[in-house]
């Protein structure tokens, strides 16, 4: 299969905090949050791989920073590597400031996502080819963020996980 870049999944959905998504602070409820990164990872994944895809596991997700109701929220969402049938998402989450319509990090999320067929049996996707410093950065990371996944969700033996313990031996 001809590789992709992360450019080829590039996804970008901006919306806005209104009062109905928000917490008793009125800030931006965590669930709304979560559900805008996957529907964005979501149409990275397929963006990648032209196939069905499901989400098989959030990895990470950092809520670093409140977004305050009224904001403006870009959800930026690429693929950061892809496996045989599974592909790493990586989420960058962006708010506008209403003034000088500068761009601060909120907050990151990571998910994997798997392409599978019309019945769910899991297919395989194209190889990602990274291009910049922080996709080939990203990209290094994430075998050893699937095996760290694996092995919580009870799928792997740590004993097996081997670039995940070299982080702590080397
Ligand atoms: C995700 C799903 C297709 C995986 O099926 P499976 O029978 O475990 O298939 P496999 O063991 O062959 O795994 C498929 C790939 O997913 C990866 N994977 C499975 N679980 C994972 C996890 N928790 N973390 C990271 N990767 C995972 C495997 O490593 C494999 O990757 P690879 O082929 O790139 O090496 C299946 O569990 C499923 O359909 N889950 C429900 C998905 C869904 O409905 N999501 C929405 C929730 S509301």
């Amino acid at each position: 299969m001809r590789p992709k870049t992360p450019n080829d999944s590039r996804t970008l959905m901006t919306d806005m905090v209104l009062p109905s998504e928000t917490n008793p602070l009125n800030n931006l409820f965590g669930g709304e949050l979560l559900a805008r990164m996957d529907r964005a990872a979501s149409i990275a994944a397929r963006r990648h791989s032209r196939r069905i895809t499901v989400t098989a596991s959030v990895n990470h997700v950092a809520f670093n920073r409140s977004v305050p109701l009224g904001s403006v929220v870009t959800v930026e969402a690429a693929v950061s590597r892809a496996f045989k049938t599974s592909m790493e998402i990586f989420i960058d989450v962006w708010m506008e400031d209403r003034f000088t319509g500068e761009r601060t990090k909120a907050n990151e999320a990571i998910y994997t996502f798997v392409a599978v067929d019309d019945t769910g049996i899991p297919t395989e996707v194209p190889p990602l080819q990274p291009e910049t410093d922080l996709e080939k950065e990203r990209f290094a990371a994430a075998l050893r963020r699937k095996q760290l996944s694996l092995v919580l969700a009870g799928k792997m033996k740590p004993s097996d996980a081997t670039e995940l313990r070299a982080l702590f031996t080397s």
